[in-house]
């Protein structure tokens, strides 16, 4: 029968045991100077050894050799701890075993002696799962143990541990294996199974485990069921639904190249190929993460579980991105990684998701943008895609009108003929004004012998951006004009008013002109002036 490698392959002894190096040394100490605590807590991630290290915990202790930190391996007792069927030595899974009762038998069993041996031993695996009653059950054990009663709870989620008993516990944490020591442990049960794996293929093992060691032995069994002896790096990667760093350096690159077209084809070509969806995202995730873990601590490093050739390229890649965009990055592929999950429509979210991405690579830290606005910052970096809207009378150098349109704005082809609205419009154009033509057309022009009036309707997105209407115009007909903003066609201040009032929409237009309201609406081009009140008047 088959027995898988996980199994086959539990360290016997400290030796053999990967990682955990600081739980190895204190056990082996407290062993070698006879200070047994009865209780212990053994905490971390699953698959890296907390079943494993409590065993060999029992072997040190009950092998007739013991207490030892180096038991022999040939006794009985060394054996059947092994085999899981030693005597003295009880396995709990809490996980089915959570209550009450469970725990009183517990108190039963711990009264009496070993039946053989020195110690009697229990391991309590998921303890976080056990009932609160239950606990307390467990607590008044704690709290006068028998001197031959050792208590081992592994869990996955210290913190569930009630505090009672954790501080009647030594606790000790348990931490993923490094990739390295990963694929070299993964060479070397290839090597002793007869299975030819490629350093490609031995590295995706490796990440599949992300830590665990357990889930990259699963993984390698999953593969040598599926290829047989010989493993290829593509091959297991395909059977694993892992990605490589080439397909995903698609997405930066879309990225980079802020294309929402290439995103839509990544989807598609996804979803044509019959690749999971959710997979590839939860490999995105993984891509971001290692991107900015290669920005914020620099390469390479055992933070990212890859070889060093490919710790280089992802250096190179995050090297191209702001560490604020990473961020954003990560956050929204592990969203739309939990969305996926739930998700009836995947293709839909998919797209989503990757257009959101793009969306979020363009916004502008707000603490640079506020900078640019008191006047201090540099210049807003355009963000990709966008740039900072222009406008004509600027009051700061770079908030000059694009070059063609102010050295030679006579020359502009609209400018030589045309009606009046249409000069306009292309002038508003060459500004980067954003106000399109027809928003133009709805505006009134009456022009007289020495002046210009130019209506806008209130409401319009004109009569916000008089400042600009008034700037081009004179840049078209070449002299000074007045723009005055109305209420339904009607100038707004016509009726009524006494002379030498301030007139309502001199105070907007004056507002509008203002250099800071100018500025905060260069540096956001979509903001929108709602209202202007005049404090004096109120
Ligand atoms: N630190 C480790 N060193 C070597 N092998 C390990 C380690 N951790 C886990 N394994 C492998 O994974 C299997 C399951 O480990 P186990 O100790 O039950 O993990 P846990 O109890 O932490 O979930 C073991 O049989 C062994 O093959
Ligand atoms: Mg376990
Ligand atoms: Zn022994």
């Amino acid at each position: 029968m088959y027995q898988v490698l996980a199994r086959k392959y539990r360290p016997q002894s400290f030796g053999e045991l990967l990682g955990q190096e600081h739980v190895r040394a204190t056990l082996e100490n407290a062993i070698a100077q006879n200070r047994i605590a009865h209780g212990y807590i053994f905490a971390g991630q699953r698959g890296t050894g907390k079943t494993t290290v409590a065993r060999i915990l029992a072997r040190c202790l009950n092998c007739v050799e013991g207490p030892t930190p180096n038991p022999c391996g040939r006794c009985s007792s060394c054996l059947e701890i092994a085999q899981g069927n030693a005597p003295d030595v009880i396995e709990i899974d809490a996980a089915s075993n959570r209550g009450i009762n469970e725990m009183r038998e517990l108190r039963e069993n711990v009264r009496y002696r070993p039946s053989r041996d020195r110690y009697k031993i229990f391991i309590i695996d998921e303890a976080h799962q056990i009932t609160n009653e239950a606990f307390n059950a467990l607590l008044k054990t704690l709290e006068e143990p028998p001197e031959w009663a050792v208590f081992v709870l592994c869990t996955t989620e210290a913190h569930k541990i009630p505090a009672t008993i954790a501080s009647r516990c030594q606790q000790f944490a348990f931490r993923s294996v490094d990739f390295g020591v990963l694929v070299e442990r993964m060479a070397g049960i290839c090597r002793a199974e007869g299975i030819e794996a490629d350093d490609e293929a031995l590295a995706v093992l490796a990440q599949a485990g992300e830590g665990s060691v357990r889930d990259s032995l699963s993984a390698l069994d999953q593969a040598i069921a599926c290829c047989g002896a010989k493993l290829t790096g593509p091959e297991v990667r395909q059977l694993l639904g892992m990605y490589s760093l080439e397909t995903l350096e698609k997405t930066a690159a879309a990225l980079e190249g802020n294309s929402p077209a290439a995103m839509l084809e990544i989807a598609a070509e996804l979803e044509n190929s019959g690749k999971n969806l959710q997979y590839y995202c939860r490999e995105l995730c993984r891509y971001f993460r290692n991107l900015l873990v290669a920005k914020i601590a620099g390469t390479p490093t055992r933070l990212i579980a890859a070889s060093a050739a490919e710790q280089e390229r992802l250096a190179g890649m995050a090297a191209r991105f702001r560490e604020e965009d990473l961020t954003r990055w990560l956050q929204i592929s592990l969203d739309l990684y939990s969305q996926l999950q739930y998700s009836l429509q995947p293709r839909l979210h998919l797209e989503l998701g990757l257009l959101r991405l793009l969306h979020a690579g363009r916004l502008r830290p707000i603490e640079e943008v506020l900078g640019a606005l008191s006047g201090g910052g540099d210049p807003p970096g355009a963000a990709p895609g966008r740039g900072a809207g222009h406008s004509a009378g600027a009051s700061t150098p770079r908030m000059a009108a694009p070059a063609p349109a102010k050295a030679a704005p006579a020359q502009t082809p609209a400018a030589a003929d045309g009606p009046l609205k249409q000069r306009l419009a292309a002038a508003l154009e060459a500004m980067n004004a954003r106000l399109s033509a027809h928003a133009v057309e709805e505006s009134e022009l009456r022009e007289s012998q020495n002046s210009v009036e130019f209506l806008a309707p209130r409401s319009s997105h004109l009569a916000l951006k008089a400042p600009d209407v008034a700037a081009a115009l004179e840049q078209v007909l070449g002299r000074k004009v007045k723009v005055v903003v109305t209420d339904n066609g009607r100038p707004a201040a016509s009726g009524g008013q006494m002379d030498g009032a301030p007139r309502q929409d001199d105070a907007a237009a004056r507002a509008l002109e203002h250099p800071a309201v100018r500025r905060f609406q260069e540096l956001f081009p979509q903001s929108q002036v709602r209202e202007v009140r005049n404090l004096r008047e109120d």
